[in-house]
């Protein structure tokens, strides 16, 4: 296949700022995306198991209801978090999102209106488990199946814009068009790889449940100590499963010797060496995810990258048009709005699940309410400046 058409059909503005700063936001943006979506598959799909377990196991009925709130969380987090990689993705290649949404038209509606249901119902769940309703497991296993179907969807959009030498054949199957919007195309060992990684995500995340809760003085030791072999076992199963689905994707695609890929297997036979030690602090551990998981993401992101340079279309190529307002708008808005926002919601997250009570108060913490204090002035100067700004380029282009 011959590039020259995707390049001609790139944004004929180019893009603000170099094309690589974009590829490393993309591979940081869709890393965290990741987590979000392994956190919430992986707590709902134990909550189920333990909704069937919690009325006779006290241990099962404390655990349960927190993992469904944390899915529940989850969710909303990486739909906000989802958002960062598809922009980027559509700066730099934008021909494989919008053939890929030409090829997928229907699937494309059908995730919007899935993501809906499946959301919703899981708020359903969420209420029958608290009302103790013995319909709560059907319900969330609904759930729970229409976001992994969520997933598979966005696996066919990313499986399809790998694969440009087969759009023609999939756009006009023996050169009849097919209009449908009905391609769907799987990769069964990368989705299989992708979802199970939901379980070692899952198992980290309780022995950082574990260790959190170990210092409050309303939870029995044997909870903590139950929550922390729970998380050691799934965590270690878990990425045993994960790391082979792994080896034999990469060895199908031949990439099982790339230096990326090598140093990714390291750092994942780290993790479980990690994982194994549940005496450490787990909290160390979570810092080896998150390289793990960048790890994953520039994978993904190497055979996007050299499939593509391979036909002639090369990101690095894209025509930039340097545009230094937007640039400082953005950095600045992500540093000081975006640190601040995120450090004050975490810290307050942070308290709060430290709190015995039932009401946590801000105000007698000062340097918190500083920080809470801060965050709104920020975001208000934003705003002002965010439209003053808008406002200032409309008119100055238009009268
Ligand atoms: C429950 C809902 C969702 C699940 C389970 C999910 C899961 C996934 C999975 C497994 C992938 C990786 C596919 C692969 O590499 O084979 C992926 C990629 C992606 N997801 Fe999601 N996702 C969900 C919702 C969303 C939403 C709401 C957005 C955007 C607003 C989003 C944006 C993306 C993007 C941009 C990619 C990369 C696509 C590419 O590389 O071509 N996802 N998602």
């Amino acid at each position: 296949m011959d590039a020259t058409i995707l390049n001609a059909l790139r944004d004929p503005a180019g893009v603000p700022f170099y094309p690589v700063v974009f590829q490393a936001l993309y591979i940081l943006t869709w890393a965290l995306h990741a987590a979000f979506v392994l956190l919430s598959l992986g707590a709902m799909g134990l909550s189920l198991y333990g909704a069937t377990k919690q009325r006779n196991d006290a241990n099962w009925k404390i655990l349960t209801p927190h993992l469904i709130q944390t899915g529940k969380l989850s969710v909303s987090l990486l739909i906000v978090l989802g958002v960062a990689p598809l922009l980027f993705t559509q700066v730099i290649y934008d021909p494989n999102w919008y053939v890929t949404n030409t090829l997928s038209g229907i699937w494309v509606f059908a995730f919007i209106y899935a993501l809906i249901v499946g959301y919703v119902m899981y708020y359903w769940y969420y209420y029958a488990n608290k009302a103790g309703k013995a319909s709560s497991p059907l319900i969330g296993f609904v759930s729970f199946a229409i976001l992994v179907f969520c997933g598979a969807i966005m696996h066919n959009f990313a499986v399809e814009s790998i694969q440009p030498t087969k759009w023609m054949e999939w756009y006009a199957p023996n050169g009849v068009i097919d209009m449908s919007g009905l391609n769907f195309h799987y990769d069964i060992i990368r989705l299989a790889f992708m979802v199970s990684l939901a379980i070692p995500v899952v198992g980290i995340f309780l022995q950082n449940y574990s260790d959190f809760l170990s210092s409050r003085k309303d939870f029995s030791a044997s909870y903590i100590a139950f929550t922390k072999n729970l998380g050691t076992k799934m965590g270690m199963i878990g990425l045993v499963i994960s790391a082979v689905l792994f080896a034999v994707w990469m060895l199908r695609d031949g990439l099982l010797f790339n230096p990326l890929v090598i140093a990714t297997v390291l750092s994942v036979v780290l993790l479980l060496w990690m994982v194994s030690r549940s005496d450490r602090n787990s909290y160390m551990t979570t810092g080896v995810l998150v390289v793990v998981a960048l790890l994953i993401s520039a994978v993904r992101e190497y055979i996007k990258y050299s499939l593509m340079t391979g036909i002639g279309y090369d990101i690095y190529n894209y025509p930039v048009n340097l545009e230094i307002p937007s640039i400082v708008m953005f950095l600045l808005t992500f540093v000081f709005l975006g640190f601040t926002g995120v450090a004050f919601i975490a810290a307050m997250a942070w308290q709060v699940g430290k709190n015995e009570g039932l009401v946590y108060d801000c105000d007698k913490n000062p340097a918190l309410r500083k920080l809470g204090f801060s965050t709104l002035w920020i975001l208000m100067v934003w705003m002002a400046v965010y439209f003053a700004w808008g406002m200032f380029t409309l008119f100055k282009n238009t009268l």
